[in-house]
């Protein structure tokens, strides 16, 4: 009787450890955690572009004053890349109406992420202007399991090279519902790493999920979705 109940009780032991266990079924994703500031990091998901622009960062190629291109630069060094925070009040967050700000030059006036007007062919580019950027441009949300950049009632984005006014440059672009990402770019998401802030308050910053080394997550290990 007692050895009896006893295997019994191992089985359910075995069986709990078993359940616990990662599997095909139960994916893990990659860990993160909280900041007031981030980086955004450049994950290409497919068709890269070559030379490879995985984990390049998101900077702001200025085409007049207070005027800029979202674009894709090399990371180099700790500091490439703008810096950026979600501004807005919980309730802006809870419902998406937040923006996506940084901090630009001396005087350290915001910019805002904006998403451009189709042209002809149906692209819609990035900007990061002088100004409050676009409502509806955030971070995935719980219970979302992965913070990313995320516009609302967009499809993602992607990344060509492109012809710009005073050269060329990896442009990132932002994809409409059942947009198919044109020939020759690539598509990306675009992860946010924690990072310090520039050093003036922002009054709305809403901490925000975010990872520690974008560049360091093995995809092979972790899921997506
Ligand atoms: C990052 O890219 C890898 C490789 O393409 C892909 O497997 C993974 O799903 C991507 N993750 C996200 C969150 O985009
Ligand atoms: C850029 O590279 C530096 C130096 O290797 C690294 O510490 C940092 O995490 C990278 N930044 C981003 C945003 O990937
Ligand atoms: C930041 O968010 C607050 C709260 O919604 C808003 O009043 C303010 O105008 C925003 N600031 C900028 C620069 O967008």
């Amino acid at each position: 009787m007692v050895s009896s109940t006893l295997s019994f009780a191992s089985v359910l032991a075995l069986l709990g450890v078993a359940s616990a266990a990662p599997t095909a079924t139960s994916p893990i994703y990659p860990p993160k955690t909280t900041s007031a500031n981030f980086r955004l990091v450049a994950n290409v998901t497919a068709n890269d572009l070559s030379p490879s622009i995985n984990n390049f960062v998101l900077s702001s190629y200025h085409v007049g004053a207070g005027e800029a291109f979202a674009v894709l630069v090399e990371n180099v060094t700790a500091t490439t890349g703008r810096i950026f925070y979600v501004n807005g009040t919980a309730i802006d967050v809870r419902y998406s109406t937040s923006n996506i700000l940084s901090d630009e030059g001396s005087l350290l006036f915001p910019a805002g992420v904006s998403i451009n007007p189709a042209d002809a062919s149906g692209e819609q580019t990035v900007s990061i202007n002088s100004g409050e950027g676009e409502s509806g441009i955030g971070m995935t949300q719980f219970p979302d399991p992965i913070s990313e950049l995320r516009v609302v009632g967009g499809d993602g984005f992607y990344a060509c090279n492109n012809a710009l006014p005073f050269g060329s440059a990896v442009q990132v672009l932002s994809k409409a519902q059942g947009q198919a990402t044109p020939a020759g770019c690539a598509d990306i998401t675009l992860l946010p790493q924690c990072s310090e802030g520039s050093g003036l308050a922002h009054p709305f910053g809403q901490i925000t999920n975010c990872y520690a080394d974008v560049a360091g997550i093995d995809w092979t290990y972790y899921s997506t979705d």
